[in-house]
């Protein structure tokens, strides 16, 4: 069974027939909590690049007329966003006023190995560490959150998660929407109990699927609505969910615009009417309400995607705009935005194949972790398990063909390229024209990579289902 409480730590403690038996709840994801969307939406303060952040318990009312007990880097859910100018020194001192250790990742930001949170590098209940890093990459949305082995999911869950805007001079050139017309968003499904607190309590159910909530929120609003004028917006989205895809979508179907991913915006805008996110990766998007009338009322939805698993069946809002105004949209879309990926596959002098693709059946049923795997292995803090050579191109393939759950694999200290999908899907998407540190890798599927290994540090790379990360789904790999 299952032991887990919300202070103390959630244990798998093995599977009996019981558990067993809650398997077939696999067919059927927690129901979407319905809400009526009337909530303004809010959005936690910017701070700069020299701020202190503190993991803390806080209230925050996540459900309206509700105030939960949740866990933030501010006095509320998940952490203020921080904003800087790429080749600016950051400095962030980071006290940890919880009960239990945790750290920091920085997840899209390429920082020294010493700095990127890695799960050795703990910080004790009550102690402080000072990251510092001077950031050298493409403007980009990177986000934040703890990285304790077999800690992450529930840390992330009860709130801890802050978003990283990097700006560049490139960047600000292109006028993209801003201030007002800019949206960082953090998309997060939540398991809620009636006074609106997050519980995480997995059940073996959960390891397997990911810990679905059934009250979806955005900046930890429930319901959220916001307010928009007749000009194009810029929404700025993390999938910071545990274990949730969403399939992004307008509720009226229109098109929107992909300009950017993990690393970074793309060469040029992709009109596309809907876009599957994982846990990890990132939108940036651009929505045009300047030809709405005032009045109209469009939600950003997800959209069912099919395949296997019950969440794939599911379609659901996730936060309602409503026009209210009319502007003048002096904004117009650039025909080019960023710089494609440059990298050769023919300059690869290695491939690195990873087996992610562990059926049911093939699972390590009854240990008390280690379902999920890479190469049959379970994560070992202290075990290296890929030696990479500093500067080394690499081809890296992740191989579901055999494995019937989503893994989104997420690489540590590089961004890649998308080389090819087999399998599945068959196909790269549009935020694969881009540079990404997190793919999604659907049952069926063999997924190629190709990075170049730039900074020299021990490194993981893992599954970025938060559950099955915390199960074991993560290996460390070393540059030098
Ligand atoms: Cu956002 Cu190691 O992850
Ligand atoms: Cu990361
Ligand atoms: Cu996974």
């Amino acid at each position: 069974g299952t032991v887990a409480t919300l202070s103390g730590q959630a244990l798998l403690t093995g599977c009996n027939t019981h558990d067993m038996s809650g398997m077939d709840a696999a067919e059927t994801a927690p129901t979407i909590n319905e809400l009526p969307f009337d909530t303004p939406l809010r959005f936690p303060e910017t701070v700069n690049g020299t701020t202190t952040l503190s993991a803390r318990a806080a209230t925050e009312s996540m459900l309206k007329g509700k105030a939960g007990r949740v866990l933030g880097y501010r006095e509320g859910v998940l952490g203020p966003t921080i904003r800087v100018s790429s080749g600016t020194d950051v400095s962030l001192r980071f006290q940890n006023n919880l009960t239990e250790k945790t750290n920091i990742h920085w997840h899209g930001l390429l920082v020294p190995a010493a700095m990127d949170g890695h799960p050795t590098q703990m910080v004790a209940a009550g102690q402080s560490f000072t990251y510092s890093f001077r950031l050298n990459q493409a403007a980009t949305m990177a986000w934040y959150h703890p990285h304790p082995h077999e800690k992450t999911a529930k840390q992330v869950h009860q709130g801890l998660a802050g978003l990283f805007i990097v700006e560049t001079p490139a960047e600000k050139a292109l006028g993209l929407p801003s201030g007002a017309y800019e949206l960082p968003l953090v998309i997060q499904d939540k398991r809620l109990d009636a006074t609106g607190t997050p519980t995480y309590a997995p059940t073996m159910n959960d390891v397997m699927m990911g810990y679905m909530g059934e009250t979806v929120t955005v900046n930890g609003v429930a319901g959220a609505l916001h307010n928009v004028a007749t000009r194009f917006y810029r929404l700025r989205i993390v999938n910071g969910s545990n274990g949730r895809l969403y399939n992004l979508a307008l509720s009226n179907d229109s098109p929107f615009w992909l300009i950017g991913t993990d690393g970074g915006l793309l060469a040029a805008p992709e009109s596309v009417t809907s876009l599957l996110l994982a846990p990890g990766e990132r939108a940036d998007l651009l929505v045009d309400f300047s030809k709405a009338t005032v009045g109209t009322e469009v939600f950003l939805r997800s959209n069912p995607f099919g395949g296997a698993s019950a969440q794939g069946r599911q379609g659901f809002n996730i936060l309602r705009f409503v026009v209210n105004r009319t502007e003048a949209e002096p904004f117009r879309l650039p025909a080019s935005l960023g710089t494609a990926p440059t990298l050769s596959a023919g300059a690869a002098t290695q491939t690195r194949t990873f087996n992610i693709g562990v059926a049911m059946s093939g699972m390590n049923m009854g240990a008390m972790k280690g379902m999920h795997t890479i190469n049959g292995k379970v994560y070992s803090m202290n075990r290296v398990d890929e030696q990479v050579k500093l500067g080394a191109t690499e081809i890296w393939e992740f191989d579901n063909s055999a494995g019937d759950e989503p893994h989104p694999m997420h690489l540590h200290g590089t961004f890649f390229q998308v080389l090819s999908r087999t399998g599945g899907r068959n196909a790269l998407t549009a935020t694969e024209k881009g540079l990404k540190d997190t793919v999604l890798v659907m049952p069926g599927e063999r997924v190629r990579i190709l990075t170049q290994f730039n900074t020299p540090g021990l490194f993981v790379f893992h599954c970025h289902n938060l559950e099955h990360e915390d199960d074991g789904m993560m290996l460390n790999y070393s540059v030098s």
